[in-house]
């Protein structure tokens, strides 16, 4: 006959020590693990036979303990089918007039320094949606078949907990790939391969900076930074973004010696704007007279429209106070969880022990596969592709922004990444907008939502990576209807 699958048993500490026999030591774990909800009602329970392997003892006490708690209608035993706890059982309501106090031996759970928000607009699916790549464009089946080729071929090796710093030929091929087209300095020694480039900012920021530390974030900017600085126990300072970039004069004025400033000087997140080459001159040297750490985020750099792209801001550094962060969220997919590190020589080994700390080390399998990806020039190919259709939807938005708003608002950041922001008229409240158009099914993030300080100017940020043409022209045009209203 066909044995049932197995169910799990919670921790049981036998001890025959005690006077009270096994099949009553066991039978009361069994309940007060029922009682207090660790076993749920309807869950299964391990076999007498496993749960008696397990423990180290013979069936009988198991089949005794098993027997007194069908008796008392905890258990239910199903011939063929295996025992569960007893689907009618509810937990025991607190006594009345009583309200049930914390477990006495509990730690009070520490005052988070994260806000717990939900906010209306970051679950749509609708069109606009920010920072998501054309998934539907991406070589499935591709993939699948790379995936398929490197799970057969997965050595007992890959199969053992792996390096620290990532897949070796994978930081190869990277290293060759930044240094050609980012200008990054670098051997494939100081690449880390990451689970994306959130994960890259944690260990940054805990490898760089003491609980307390103040760090320059750009203003507005991505959320999720100033959210790894403070978990890792600094004071992220929010300093203004103007047409060059982060305003560095702003950011001496407000704090001049802070142990690290965020920037994406590529194509700043949310506002668009490319760092000049002045600014990023200026950035870099008050980094080097401060001794400060600057964090480059080059989250959508593969994707420019007007020129060439430039230089990265690491390539400018001639004293290694840059640490710079990439990611394949964007130009592949972001469940990859793919990113990597660029650190300075001197910190790698600050690094690598910091991060098999948090997580040991990256997955070994996708790994492989975008390895086979790049080298094979899957990769460069795709992304010639989506320069194409990120074009197009690019050039499909700006013209029908101009057609349905016109003057009544200013577009900026449209000459690379794979979104747009519309600046609202002062006093506009574009969380409110935001919430309409959700309504309307069109997702769009208030600009607003982006300021870590007080002085917040209203606008729209679009994405067109997951929207096509003649959606985007329909899109516009309901959302022009919102505005208007
Ligand atoms: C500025 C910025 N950096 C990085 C990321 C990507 O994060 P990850 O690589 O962890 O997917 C995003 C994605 O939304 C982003 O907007």
């Amino acid at each position: 006959m066909k044995r049932p699958p197995d169910g799990l048993g919670p921790i049981i500490a036998l001890d025959r020590r005690l006077a009270a026999p096994l099949h009553r030591q066991l039978y009361e774990g069994y309940r007060e693990a029922i009682l207090d909800g660790r076993l749920r009602p309807g869950q299964r329970l391990p076999s007498t036979r496993s749960l008696a392997r397990e423990l180290q003892i013979s069936r009988m006490p198991v089949v005794l303990a098993f027997e007194q708690l069908v008796t008392e209608g905890y258990v239910e035993s199903r011939v063929g089918a295996g025992s569960f706890v007893s689907p009618e059982l509810r937990a025991p309501a607190p006594p009345a007039g009583r309200t049930p106090r914390p477990h006495p031996g509990r730690r009070r759970i520490p005052r988070e320094a994260l806000p717990v928000t939900a906010e209306p607009w970051l679950d749509l699916r609708g069109p606009f949606r920010a920072v998501h790549p054309a998934i539907d464009e991406f070589p499935v089946e591709l993939w699948a078949r790379l995936l398929a080729r490197r799970t057969r071929l997965m050595s007992r090796q890959q199969m053992m907990y792996g390096d620290a710093m990532g897949f070796a030929p994978l930081r190869e091929a990277l290293a060759g790939y930044l240094r050609t087209v980012r200008s990054v300095q670098c051997t494939a020694q100081q690449i880390m391969i990451v689970s994306g480039s959130q994960q890259a900012l944690a260990i940054a920021a805990r490898a760089l900076l003491a609980p307390g530390d103040a760090a320059w974030i750009e203003d507005p900017g991505f959320p999720g930074a100033r959210d790894a600085l403070t978990l890792a126990g600094a004071r992220p300072v929010p300093v203004p973004v103007d047409e060059d970039g982060l305003d560095v004069a702003a950011g001496i004025r407000r704090a001049p010696s802070v142990a690290a400033a965020y920037v994406t000087p590529s194509h700043e997140y949310p506002l668009g704007v490319i760092m000049s080459a002045p600014r990023r001159l200026q950035l870099l040297d008050w980094a080097r007279r401060s001794g400060a750490w600057l964090l480059e985020d080059d989250y959508d750099s593969e994707y420019r429209y007007d020129n060439q792209p430039i230089a990265s801001l690491q390539g400018l550094d001639t004293d290694h106070r840059v640490i710079y962060i990439g990611t394949f969220s964007k130009v592949l997919f972001p469940a990859l969880r793919v990113g990597y590190l660029v650190i300075p020589p001197d910190l790698v080994a600050r690094f690598r022990r910091i991060r098999a700390v948090m997580d040991n080390s990256p997955a070994p399998l996708y790994q492989a596969v975008l390895h086979d990806f790049l080298r094979e020039g899957h990769f460069a190919r795709h992304l010639r592709r989506m320069r194409g259709i990120y074009a197009e939807r690019r050039r499909a938005l700006v013209a029908a922004i101009e057609r349905e708003l016109g003057d009544s608002v200013r577009l900026v950041g449209d000459r690379a990444g794979m979104h747009v922001v519309v600046l609202l008229p002062r006093g506009a409240r574009d969380r409110d907008i935001a919430v309409r158009a959700a309504g309307h099914g069109i997702s769009v993030l208030p600009l607003s939502s982006c300021y870590a300080g007080r002085r917040q100017r209203p606008g729209l940020v679009l994405g067109y990576g997951t929207t096509r043409v003649p959606e985007i022209t329909t899109a516009v045009r309901r959302l022009a209807a919102i505005l208007r209203e």
